[in-house]
C-alpha cells in the first residue's frame, strides 16, 4: 500500500512511523507535518531526524500548519516532552524538507499516486487546507484513516480526544467533503495500557531500532509512574497505523455518522455520533494482531 502520513510527531507518532518503515507491504510516499503535540518546526525536525536515523531521507517531508484553522494552539508537550520525543535526541540530519507546504504536498502526492492511503496522526489541519485548495484531491484518496475522536470517551476532556479537539473545524471540513473516514478513536486505545513487561513480551529483535523504541517509551513510562502511580504507555498512533496496514486487526467496527461540536462550551471538540455511515469507527483492536505488526520494528 502507498501511504501518506500526516503527523504531529510525538513519541507514539514516531513508533507508528517506524512501523510503516518496517512493514514490507507499505511504501511511505510522503510525510506531512502539523503542529500538535509540539510546534510544527519541532515536528518537522523530529520526522527528518527519524528518517535519517533509518537512512530513509529519500521519503519527502512537507512542513505544514503551525496553527489550527480557527483556535489557538493546543499542545501535549507534557505527555511527549519539550522536543516531542521524550527528550530522545536524534542525530542532526542533512535531510531537508520539500519547499512546498504540506497542503500542496498532500495534493501533489495524491495527484501522482491516486488511490493512496492518507493516515492522519495529529490535528487534521493540513488535510482540510489541502482539500480546500484542491477539491479534486478528494477523489484521489484511496482510504482516509485517522487516529482521533472519542465515541464514548475523551482524553483532553471527558468528551474530546486531542487530535480532533486541537482542530475540530478541520475535521468537520473533511467530513463535509463526504470523504469516507476510518477512525481509530480513543475508545480503541484505552484498553491497551502497556507495561514495560508487555512491551518486552512483544519480542522485538534486539538492535538499534528496538533500542530507540524502548528509549522513546522511557519518558511515557516514567511520567505515568509519576502521574498515575504505575508505569504504562498507550499507543494510539501505532494502533491506528496497524489498522491502516491491516484492517483485520480490528475486533469491532461501528458504522456511523459523525459531527464535531464546534461551540465554545464544555463539549467543544467532541466527536458526536449521528445517523449515517460515512465513518467506520474502530472500537477495539486485537492486541496479538497489533503486536504482530509492532514487532516488525525490530527488523529495521
Ligand atoms: O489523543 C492521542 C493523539 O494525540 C495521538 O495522535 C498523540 O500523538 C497525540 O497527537
Ligand atoms: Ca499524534
Amino acid at each position: 500500500m502507498k501511504l501518506i502520513i500526516d503527523t504531529d510527531c510525538g513519541i507514539d507518532d514516531a513508533v507508528a512511523i517506524m512501523m510503516a518503515l518496517a512493514h514490507p507491504d507499505v511504501e511511505v510516499i510522503g510525510i506531512t507535518t502539523v503542529s500538535g503535540n509540539v510546534d510544527v518546526a519541532q515536528v518537522t525536525e523530529n520526522v527528518l531526524g527519524l528518517l535519517a536515523y533509518f537512512d530513509r531521507s529519500d521519503i519527502p517531508v512537507y512542513h505544514g500548519a503551525s496553527h489550527a484553522l480557527l483556535q489557538g494552539a493546543v499542545r501535549a508537550s507534557g505527555v511527549h516532552g519539550d522536543n516531542g520525543l521524550g527528550g530522545v535526541e536524534l542525530p542532526p540530519t542533512s535531510g531537508a524538507r520539500r519547499p512546498e507546504p504540506a497542503p500542496v504536498g498532500l495534493a501533489e502526492l495524491l495527484r501522482a499516486n491516486p488511490g493512496a492511503t492518507v493516515l492522519t496522526l495529529g490535528p487534521m489541519t493540513n488535510l482540510a487546507m489541502s482539500l480546500n485548495l484542491f477539491p479534486d484531491a478528494v477523489s484521489r484518496i484511496g482510504r482516509l484513516v485517522a487516529m482521533g475522536g472519542g465515541i464514548d470517551v475523551g482524553n483532553v476532556t471527558r468528551f474530546a480526544e486531542f487530535n480532533f479537539y486541537a482542530d475540530p473545524e478541520a475535521v468537520q471540513f473533511v467530513l463535509d467533503r463526504g470523504v469516507p473516514m476510518e477512525v481509530v478513536p480513543w475508545d480503541a486505545c484505552i484498553e491497551h495500557e502497556l507495561s514495560r513487561d508487555d512491551l518486552s513480551a512483544v519480542g522485538l529483535r534486539d538492535g538499534r531500532a528496538s533500542e530507540l523504541f524502548f528509549r522513546l517509551q522511557d519518558f511515557v513510562l516514567a511520567r505515568s509512574q509519576h502521574v498515575y502511580g504505575r508505569p504504562f504507555t498507550r499507543h494510539p498512533d501505532p494502533l491506528a497505523m496497524a489498522y491502516a496496514i491491516n484492517p483485520g486487526v480490528a475486533a469491532q467496527i461501528r458504522r456511523t455518522g459523525l459531527t464535531m461540536e464546534l461551540g465554545n462550551g464544555t463539549l467543544r471538540g467532541a466527536s458526536v455520533r449521528t445517523d449515517g455511515e460515512q465513518v467506520r469507527a474502530v472500537m477495539s483492536i486485537r492486541r496479538d494482531a497489533y503486536f504482530a505488526i509492532l514487532r516488525r520494528i525490530g527488523d529495521l
